[in-house]
């Protein structure tokens, strides 16, 4: 029976779960794949499990020198010498599995140039949801489908925190501390709370459902740090929650991409995905409604869509299939942002007679239709009032919303939050 020889670069949490579960489940791999796997060469700055002094490589070069490793995993993150470190390895015909959201989005016409030169893989499920199989489900499985619409919850971080700001109607500077505090969230949380993270996996996701790629600078991003207790407490009143989704669209050769914060309806499938849990809603043309669901961190879970790709580049060999439209220029796709949705909107206002009149009549001059009006507290300067309004194409909401900060009794728009049905 054959044992191949791969190697790992990066010894955190997912290399140190990577190195685990290969030893841990290395039995059932063989007995269902007629192969196992030997991590023979590690290459880390710090050792998060114990591994014999004869597996500790001490430069990419030994690794890369060495002929009977031909898989070899990044697992190290980040940017910089990952690429170098990627590059490398492609061209010298090794096959590389990564689970570099960050770089794979930056950079994958260039990474995957390298791997075709040399004729090695390039595999990164782990890079998007974690232990969710989407992107082999979307490559593998769904051929049959043009897929046009996907709504995902991808950052277990901010859907750790909002799931914890409706759950126990708190505030979201309060939530993200404990988050810090018991690990859940970064000392340096940006990349999640203000979306970059779930940006990264929208343009590899929607790339490979929609077969053209969506570049991170073509989606619109805003995070979730200025979503209130309050408004939680109303969307419930509503009947929705608020989520942070990474949506894209593709109808005909227009696409849309964003990744924002949304209300959406109690009802939906995707409301009741709490706490630290991804997940993908898509529509494919012949499958119809398909959702996935699992954790997307973590040291295991991320090892078991690292390790099915160690397992699917052995089996594939030289076979690697390329995405050539990872890397066009798109000249037929045309992006849009005049993106039709609902909107709820939460205005300050001074009590007088007739305000809710004026703004009501700015909404209908610019074809923006009110769904629901909600006054909360007494008359006063600074009262909030809410309109959640019927989808609306967002030029018009903007030509309506700075004509009602214009008025006299508009302190400001405290909250504008897009709604999904
Ligand atoms: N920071 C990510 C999250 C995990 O919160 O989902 C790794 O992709």
């Amino acid at each position: 029976m054959k044992i191949y020889d791969i190697a790992i670069l990066g010894l955190g949490t997912v290399g140190g779960g990577t190195y685990r579960v290969i030893e841990k489940e290395q039995e059932q791999i063989i007995k269902k794949e007629g192969f196992g796997i030997n991590v023979k060469k590690v290459l880390a700055l710090d050792y998060s499990v114990d591994i014999p002094e004869e597996k500790k490589a001490h430069s990419i070069d030994e690794i890369i020198e060495d002929p009977d490793i031909k898989v070899v995993c990044e697992l190290i993150g980040g940017k910089t010498i990952a690429k170098d470190f990627i590059i490398k390895c492609l061209k010298a015909g090794k096959t590389v599995v990564s689970a570099n959201k960050e770089l794979i989005a930056h950079s994958w016409g260039e990474i995957q140039n390298a791997a075709k030169e040399s004729g090695a893989g390039f595999y990164f499920e782990a890079s998007v949801g974690g232990g969710i199989p989407i992107l082999r489900a979307v490559q593998e499985s769904l051929q049959a489908n043009t897929i046009n619409s996907i709504y995902a919850i991808i950052n277990g971080t901010t859907n750790y925190i909002l799931s914890d700001m409706e759950d126990h109607n708190r505030d979201f500077d309060e939530v993200l501390k404990e988050a810090q505090a018991l690990g859940y969230a970064e000392a340096d949380p940006t990349s999640d709370i203000e979306a970059f993270d779930s940006t990264y996996k929208l343009s590899i996701l929607s790339s490979m459902a929609f077969g053209v790629h969506i570049p991170i600078e073509k989606i619109y991003r805003e995070g979730i740090t200025r979503i209130t207790g309050q408004d939680m407490q109303i969307a419930h009143e509503l009947g929705m929650t608020i989520k942070l989704l990474a949506i894209a669209k593709k109808n005909g050769n227009e696409v849309e991409a964003r990744v924002h914060p949304t209300m959406i309806p109690l009802s939906h499938p995707i409301a009741s995905v709490k706490g630290v849990f991804n997940s993908i809603y898509l529509n494919g043309s012949a499958v119809g409604e398909l959702m996935f669901y699992g954790k997307g961190a973590g040291a295991f879970p991320t090892a078991s869509s690292v390790v099915s790709d160690i397992i699917y580049a052995i089996n594939m060999d030289r076979q690697h299939k390329y995405a050539d439209y990872l890397d066009s220029d798109n000249t037929d796709v045309r992006f849009s942002t005049n993106w039709v949705s609902g909107y709820y909107l939460r205005f300050s206002v001074a009590d007088r007679p007739g305000v809710l009149a004026k703004i009501a009549g700015l909404m209908g001059k610019h074809n923006v239709g009110i769904a629901s009006v909600i006054q909360k507290g007494t008359a006063g300067d600074d009262v909030p009032l809410i309109f959640v309004t019927y989808d609306t194409a967002e030029e018009d909401l903007n030509a309506a919303l700075t004509e009602i900060c214009l008025l006299d009794e508009v302190n400001e728009v405290s909250a504008s939050i897009r709604v999904e049905q």
